[in-house]
């Protein structure tokens, strides 16, 4: 939420940040904006909306510099406008500041520097941390430098922050610091970035450093140091290498990134995979959490934390869980969980599941737990998130960047790692080899499959041709692919704006049942295994009530083309990996429903993809 990026270095840095700006506007479009120092001048551009926008004004007027802040914002306090933009300026105009984070005490630090005449420009908390600063820094009786004036600030605020800072009196000097938020510390040759994630920073260098809370980094003459923000004392962190490729954060030949990601799923499953089969024994290898696989069978119970997709990636999993190693399983919203009084104590494992590594909920739940003596594993995708250093072990879903607001890859690789997690512990609890191995094989076929599903992809159109007017669509499916059908619908809601509802299919007689009418396409997930009689009954229900039924299915029949007013038919595979295969179906099948309704589709109203505030 909120991308930030900073350059300080040789080059221009005008066009590094744009760049940058355009590689995380994932993370928010709300506005955009841009601070530089040029000789002893600082100048700042900032506009509402995309960062489009904000380069037509550039493009205009000229604005350089030798070092610069820049950030896209996904709104908290104070509504999209170029007011509310990003960077924030003191009241002299000679401190500027980017944030990503929520400042909670903003209001009472406001009213105190209100009384001491300082006038505010926006409704936004972060313009009450730059007036802090300046406060401290030109008006303090002790004399504060520059960056101790950043640190005395950001000891009176309460919140989270990712923030970079530059002042006009310090020109050669950037400063950043974390608490909560994200942030990225790219060493390049006599140049340096800073970046809510490694996107910005992988065309100028592969070497960062992940700033931790509590961390300031402070930039001058081509050196660094990191040091704590309370007591100053120096941090000596070592560089990491970043493996990212150019390819995997542009979209190619794609109109969109979540077009892209859905076709990435041929490879990207494989990818999650990959070295982590043993056929012969019909069992899995997961070397991330392989010193903890006796806590988790003797554990009283899991819990599985996550928000919205990584959540239903959740639900899946504890039926797979439960099935194969008959552990007890409870998904929680992360939400819910880090508030709630839960039976949490050193018997209890806590798996958090999370594509960005960073969801503000996700990552106060699993500190709570560990508080608690939980034993925490991360599920994620991004290396060096915070989820993914906090927690005690993990395993890595490897599916590459997402960078589509909606999430699509990242979903079927926290399935795939879930199902390799429920054989492992299942093959310790007595699932026999063989059952292990028609799994594997199965999953093994998966590219294959996903191939035969985009081959369908002109069929999907037709059905969202003749959909895409509908108001609200109903998702049904029971068992395992009931978090199928909540999938299905959340895509659908966040991309196209159409209203949504997943349902177990058997519930829909206890309420839902009132909204069918001609008007309402019924999306029913209809394998041919044990529940498919009582599936074929639930479609007869929405048929006698003229409802516009698509049916997802692995064998056709004669009754579901009568029944059907839309058959998809996708490769038969293993019950436990029709999840996988069925969900890539609803991605495209929301995808070309968000087309037909000309919708943003990497870019969907009020969302952003990391949701680093609570
Ligand atoms: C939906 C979507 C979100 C995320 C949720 C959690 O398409 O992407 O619902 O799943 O915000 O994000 P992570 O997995 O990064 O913790």
């Amino acid at each position: 939420m909120c991308g930030i990026v900073s350059y300080i270095g040789p080059k221009d840095p005008v066009p590094i940040l744009l760049k940058g700006l355009r590689r995380l506007e994932y993370r928010g479009y709300d506005s955009a904006g841009i601070a530089l120092i040029n000789k002893n001048n600082l100048q700042c551009l900032k506009k509402a909306g995309k960062v489009s926008f904000l380069e037509s004004v550039i493009d205009d007027s000229a604005i350089n510099g030798f070092c610069g802040i820049a950030h896209t914002r996904w709104a908290t306090h104070g509504e999209p406008s170029d007011i509310n933009a990003h960077p924030h300026l003191d009241l002299k105009k000679k401190i500027a500041l980017v944030h990503n984070g929520i400042i909670e005490n903003y209001g009472a630090v406001k009213e105190v520097l209100k009384k001491r005449g300082i006038s505010f420009t926006s409704a936004t908390d972060s313009e009450v941390l730059v007036q802090l600063i300046s406060e401290l820094y030109y008006n303090s009786k002790e004399k504060l430098s520059f960056e101790d004036a950043i640190r005395a600030a950001l000891q009176e605020v309460v919140g989270a922050y990712g923030i970079v800072v530059i002042c006009e009196d310090e020109p050669g000097k950037i400063i950043a610091a974390r608490m909560g938020s994200p942030l990225v510390l790219g060493v390049g040759e006599g140049e340096f970035l800073i970046a809510s994630d490694a996107s910005p920073i992988v065309e100028h260098t592969r070497n960062v450093i992940y700033l931790d809370d509590n961390e300031l980094v402070s930039i001058k003459d081509e050196k660094f140091s990191i040091s704590k923000i309370d007591s100053k004392m120096i941090v000596n962190k070592t560089l990491t290498k970043i493996d990212l490729t150019i390819e995997e954060i542009e979209k190619g030949e794609f109109p969109h990134f979540m077009l892209k990601e859905i076709h990435d799923q041929r490879h990207s499953i494989s990818d999650t995979m990959r070295g982590r089969f043993n056929l012969d024994d019909g069992t899995t290898q997961l070397g991330g959490i392989a010193d903890y696989f006796a806590n988790i069978l003797s554990a009283s119970r899991i819990y599985i934390t996550a928000c919205g997709t990584s959540w239903h990636a959740g639900l899946i999993g504890k039926h797979l869980i439960e099935e194969y190693s008959r552990v007890p399983v409870h998904v929680e919203y992360a939400s819910e969980f880090r508030y709630r009084n839960a039976i949490i104590d050193n018997n209890t494992i806590i798996i958090a599941i999370s594509q960005s590594g960073e969801t503000a909920d996700t990552l106060a739940a699993i500190r709570k737990a560990k508080e608690l003596g939980a034993l925490t594993l991360g599920v994620c995708n991004v290396v060096g998130s915070t989820i993914a250093r906090e927690t005690d072990a993990g395993i890595f879903t490897h599916t590459g960047p997402e960078i589509g607001v909606a999430s699509t890859k990242a979903f079927t690789a926290q399935l795939t790692i879930l199902i390799m997690l429920a054989l492992k512990l299942g093959r310790k609890k007595g699932v026999s080899r063989q059952k292990g191995k028609k799994l594997i094989r199965a999953l093994r076929h998966i590219d294959q499959d996903v191939s035969s599903i985009l081959n369908i992809s002109k069929k999907i159109k037709k059905v969202a041709e003749s959909t895409w007017k509908a108001n609200n669509f109903l998702y049904l499916g029971r068992g395992v692919n009931f978090p199928v059908a909540l999938e299905g619908a959340l895509k659908l809601k966040e991309i196209s704006y159409i209203h949504a509802e997943g349902y177990p299919a058997a519930e829909m007689k206890h309420g839902p049942i009132a909204l069918i009418d001609e008007n309402m396409p019924v999306v029913f997930i209809a394998p041919q295994d044990e529940s498919f009689p009582k599936i074929l009954a639930n479609i007869e229900e929405v048929k006698a009530r003229k409802g516009i039924i698509i049916t997802i299915t692995d064998k056709i029949n004669n009754s579901l083309k009568l029944l059907s007013d839309h058959t998809l038919v996708i490769p038969k595979t293993h019950k436990h990996v029709f999840p996988i295969t069925c969900s890539v179906v609803l991605q495209m099948l929301a995808y070309e429903l968000a087309v037909c309704r000309d919708c943003e589709i990497d870019q969907p109203r009020n969302l952003a993809k990391s949701v680093t505030v609570e």
